[in-house]
């Protein structure tokens, strides 16, 4: 083999290896929509837009998410809002859902992301992070459950919020941080039973579930005669269990938030994500 040819891999990150982005499609694609008489109008891709996103990118992601995730009601565009990708997103998500002084803890499955630890501390939860075991379906719900109950008698709910209420937030009592699908680092998948638990215990104790989806469209059939990427979910997201369960959430924020990303299937750099 020419030494040139070894490409080093570090396996601390997961940076992929340049030559699997997919460089060509990407210009053709970008040429493709600055060429078109749309580029040149007040709702150009290249203006500001509305505060959630480039209009038709967020019909589109909502048409696309709606048949890869198969949920009983389509998704909807208004459930969409674009930002500069899932830990940026999750900062924008604390800092619209959570008060540190009325937000208690955020619960976790440890080791987890490590990036979005150091979010969480920068959030104002530095100390207040609060591991749950996980086993071979995920999350151990009954253990959380325990938990977020003490911790609810230990500390009365404050009312000496920091944040102003505007009509786009509200703040939850905790936050539950977690990847149910191809967890990093485990692996492992939620099963269907045990989402349904968690979405319960998040109304039951006014918590917001923040659930990182990045890696859900990463999975491979088991047949070697299907080669092909798989083009459904393996296990609805909470946000979607969240739609459906027992009627729905109560109020128009729910208990789930979906953070997704273009990092893990079409390259780090392309800073987006849908929500
Ligand atoms: C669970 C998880 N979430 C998010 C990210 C990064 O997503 P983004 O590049 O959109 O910030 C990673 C990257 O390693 C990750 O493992």
């Amino acid at each position: 083999m020419n030494p040139n040819d070894v490409t080093e891999i570090n396996l601390r990150l997961g940076w992929p290896n340049p030559r699997v982005l997919p460089i060509k499609l990407l210009q053709e694609a970008s040429q493709l929509a600055l060429s078109k008489p749309e580029a040149y109008t007040r709702d150009s891709l290249l203006e500001y837009g509305t505060d959630d996103g480039f209009k038709s990118l967020r019909d589109k992601i909502a048409a696309w998410l709606t048949t890869f995730y198969l949920p009983s009601q389509p998704i909807t565009t208004e459930r969409i809002c674009i930002s500069g990708g899932a830990s940026q997103n999750l900062a924008c998500v604390l800092d619209t859902f959570t008060d540190p002084a009325v937000t208690q803890y955020i619960w976790m499955i440890a080791p987890t992301y490590f990036c979005a630890c150091r979010v969480f501390d920068d959030a104002g939860f530095a100390g207040r992070l609060r591991t749950v075991p996980e086993d071979s379906e995920g999350m151990d719900i009954c253990f959380l459950c325990e938990q977020l109950k003490i911790a609810e008698d230990t500390r009365p709910v404050s009312t000496v919020a920091t944040k102003t209420r505007r009509p786009w937030n509200k703040t939850y009592r905790h936050v539950i941080y977690l990847v149910p699908t191809f967890a990093n680092p485990s692996g492992r998948i939620m099963s269907a039973r045990r989402r349904e638990e968690l979405v319960r215990v998040a109304r039951k104790h006014d918590a917001s579930i923040v659930s990182d989806d990045v890696y859900d469209m990463l999975g491979w059939y088991y047949s070697a005669s299907e080669n092909e990427g798989i083009r459904k979910t393996c296990q609805p997201r909470p946000v979607d269990v969240d739609r459906y369960l027992d009627g729905g959430p109560s109020d128009y924020f729910g208990n789930a938030i979906s953070n997704g990303s273009f990092s893990k299937i079409i390259g780090p750099g392309l800073r987006t994500v849908a929500d």
